[in-house]
């Protein structure tokens, strides 16, 4: 099978491979609080969705974040960030089953590092569950992708509707011929109610020019085997079952504040379902590294 990486570059891809680690107390929550300190002072480097929010930074912007590449490089070894830049990502719905793998076929794509910096839970007094990232043994040696059987369009977004729940919208474009005779009403879409206001539509049109950076496909189940039902209940009820078929996982690896977490960019992963334990959303850093600068 021809590989999308260059030959030598797999060859330093594969070299690299290891096992994925989880360090904890990594940085200091004196840090972790630096951090989050310099995230709220960037303010036109945001992209800002329901589901998620993301706010890119340079290592050499400031103090901590030159401190912070500096005792990774200490665990790690010397790294690039080619794809995308440095950021911070705040999550409020679970990342489903996806490979970071980049688009360079040139590029030495490295580990995925995260460190966790804040949970917000739903409920203060209620049970405080850590939030964790599903590892699985499968590999991937292609282009970034997310994995999932509904492969037929590129156009699904996770959406809130009226009630606040975060509903899996399939085809965006449907969705907009919907709501763009709409003012000031609630409408009902499969079953699931949305409020259409200006606001509203402005995003969904927003949403439905979006160009998709990872690819849909299922060309990650390469047998039949069922994926564990009790793991499945556990951690992966965010993703459609039939999804996880043929995917074996590693490590559940829990974030703690302030913990190094990394694997290598090959490795198919996702979150956990951290909506059903009382996690409204968790913010960590995350970087796509690489052995090499490309750019
Ligand atoms: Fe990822």
């Amino acid at each position: 099978m021809k590989s999308f990486f260059h030959e030598n570059v797999l060859k330093e891809i594969l070299k690299s491979e290891d096992d994925p680690q989880n360090i904890n107390n990594f940085i200091s929550k004196e840090d972790c609080n630096e951090l989050l300190e310099l995230r709220k002072s960037i303010k036109n480097k945001m992209v800002d969705r329901e589901e998620s929010t993301k706010v890119a930074f340079n290592f050499e912007q400031s103090d901590i974040s030159k401190k912070l590449k500096k005792k990774v490089e200490e665990k790690i070894g010397e790294f690039y960030v080619n794809d995308f830049e440095p950021h911070f990502i705040t999550t409020r719905f679970p990342l489903r089953l996806h490979v970071d793998t980049g688009k360079n076929p040139n590029d030495t794509i490295y580990k995925n590092v995260v460190i966790p910096l804040e949970f917000v839970y739903q409920n203060e007094n209620e049970n405080k569950k850590k939030p964790n990232t599903m590892i699985f043994k499968n590999k991937w040696y292609d282009r970034s992708a997310l994995f999932t059987k509904k492969t037929s369009d590129n156009y699904d977004f996770i959406i809130k509707d009226s009630l606040g729940n975060f509903v899996d919208i399939t085809n965006i474009h449907n969705f907009k011929k919907k709501i763009d005779e709409k003012e000031n009403e609630e409408i009902v879409y499969e079953g699931n109610k949305f409020f259409v206001n200006k606001i509203f539509k402005d995003y969904i049109t927003m949403l439905s020019k979006t160009k998709r950076y990872n690819i849909r496909t299922d060309k990650h189940i390469i047998n039949k085997s069922n994926f564990d039902k009790n793991i499945y209940e556990k951690y992966m009820s965010h993703q459609p079952y039939e999804d996880c078929q043929g995917l074996e996982l590693d490590k559940a690896l829990e974030w703690n504040v302030g913990n190094l977490i990394y694997w290598d960019r090959i490795r198919i992963h996702s979150s956990d379902n951290f909506l059903k334990n009382n996690i409204f959303s968790k913010t960590a850093i995350a970087l796509f590294t690489s052995k090499t600068r490309t750019n």
